[in-house]
């Protein structure tokens, strides 16, 4: 078995099974192309501040570019002896150039080295979470808009309580995102800062300069602690909290979206390209993708809790359980992703059966604040308006009735103030209409606010 590259001081060699269990390779050679790019931003600072001649850094520069052009070729082979990705780019570049790859670890210790590719990692991924939730709140805004005039119940307990446009549903969801997509450009700021030159945990008494490296990799700035740079996962955990909150927002819009399908809601349908059926029930057409997004809501919950347990007992500087950091972050990622790519398909494939949702706001009692309110604007005090109303409501679930249905004569009974205007307020249209306090479903207030939705998604 070929030495270790730190087996300088080791009489024996390690178990087999330490081998593999302390391996990151099985998982970390996703940060491949970082770590390639971390060394060669590495050794051209070397180069830069006389630490290393231009001959050596030459030689070796050659030698990563030709490893990260084979390894996108898919030619790069990696091995569990050499356990972690960074090892397994030096020896390659070891074979492949000779002992001058030795040189490319001067000034430099896998603990900088490691949080270096794994902030490069992060900071490439956040965008693109960001440009997926920008897809689905775009798709959202133009949901809202096609959709201006439908109405659904709005529900508190699950219990009818008051009509609401239905865009006016959908907006609340794109506040939601708004502030998903905003907890993760705060997380970039994090993510965008250079630990490479913390060296293993005091720095280096090198003379390098970490501001050309950083700079070389496009961080918007350094860590100023080493003993921080190098044990600093905050950036992970804000990523991972960052998706637990969007998928539990995720997860909220598929419970609704899997009851709302259901035979008893029939407000949506889903398109087939979304839903799956059974193997023994040919009638069925299940909301799998609905469901699958909120189970694996819990995953992500569990990547978070997984990271900040590790986290909570670390001394500084590093430590070898640092290297639990990776698989449930770049879980996340790859759960979350694809998620928001569905779920932004899935939406833009629904079909919302506005008779239904509407039907459901008329046959019901979600009219009666609005009596209230009425009986109230005539001058009864509200608390009274809510009592009469209660007590018409109880009479119409006795006798069938809806409040629209009751004649003239029959609420007159209840309170002389109630006029033949009375009805216009009851339809769930109007109710929705009148609402037109700031941020209220009212459609003047919903317009406005998918004109400030689409500033927000430019
Ligand atoms: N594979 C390690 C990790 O992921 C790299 C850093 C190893 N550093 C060390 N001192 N053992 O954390």
């Amino acid at each position: 078995m070929a030495k270790k590259l730190w087996g300088g001081r080791f009489q024996q060699p390690t178990d087999e099974l330490v081998d593999q269990y302390g391996a990151s390779i099985p998982f970390d050679y996703l940060m491949a192309e970082e770590d390639i790019q971390g060394s060669l931003a590495h050794v051209k600072m070397l180069s830069k501040t006389g630490i290393l001649t231009e001959k050596d850094v030459a030689a070796i520069t050659a030698g990563l570019k030709q490893i990260l052009a084979d390894l996108k070729q898919g030619k790069i082979e990696f091995s569990v002896e050499n356990e972690d990705i960074h090892m397994n780019i030096e020896s390659i570049l070891t074979e492949r150039i000779g002992p001058v790859a030795g040189k490319l670890h001067t000034a430099r210790s896998r603990n900088d080295q490691v949080a270096t590719d794994f902030h490069l990692y992060l900071k490439k991924r956040i965008p693109q979470v960001i440009t997926e939730i920008n897809n689905l709140q775009t798709e959202l805004v133009k949901m809202a808009e096609k959709n201006i005039d439908v109405i659904m119940p709005g529900y508190t307990h699950l219990q009818h309580a008051q009509p609401i446009a239905y865009s006016h549903y959908l907006l609340a969801y794109f506040e939601m995102l708004q502030r998903d997509k905003e907890r993760f450009e705060f997380n970039q700021k994090h993510t965008d800062i250079s630990p490479l030159g913390a060296a293993a945990l005091a720095g280096t008494t090198f003379p390098i300069d970490r501001e050309f490296t950083a700079q070389e990799l496009g961080f918007q700035d350094v860590y100023n602690n080493s003993l921080d740079a190098v044990s600093d996962r905050d950036f992970a955990l804000e990523f991972l909290s960052n998706s637990s909150i969007l998928m539990m927002h995720l997860s909220r819009f598929c419970e609704e979206i899997s009851m709302w399908v259901s035979y008893e809601f029939n407000y949506l349908e889903l398109s087939d390209a979304y839903t799956t059926g059974s193997s023994i029930m040919p009638q069925k057409k299940n909301p799998d993708m609905v469901e699958l997004i909120r189970g694996k809501s819990g995953r992500i919950y569990g990547d978070l809790l997984g990271l900040l347990t590790t986290m909570k007992g670390l001394p500084l500087a590093y430590n070898k359980d640092l290297q639990e950091d990776k698989e449930g972050t770049f879980d996340a990622v790859k759960t979350i992703i694809p998620a928001l790519k569905i779920f932004t398909g899935m939406l833009s494939t629904l079909k919302v059966n506005q008779e239904k949702m509407k039907h459901s706001t008329e046959n019901d009692f979600s009219n009666a604040t609005e009596l209230a309110d009425y009986l109230a604007t005539k001058g009864m005090p509200f608390r009274q308006a809510h009592a009469v109303v209660g007590e018409l409501v109880l009479k119409g679930i006795q006798t069938g009735k809806n409040l629209q249905d009751f004649s003239l004569a029959e609420l007159q009974k209840s309170s002389e103030l109630i006029t033949d205007d009375v009805y216009h307020d009851l339809k769930s249209e109007v109710a929705v209409d009148r609402r037109n306090s700031y941020g209220g479903t009212g459609f003047k207030q919903v317009k406005q606010q998918i004109e400030n939705a689409k500033q927000k998604i430019k």
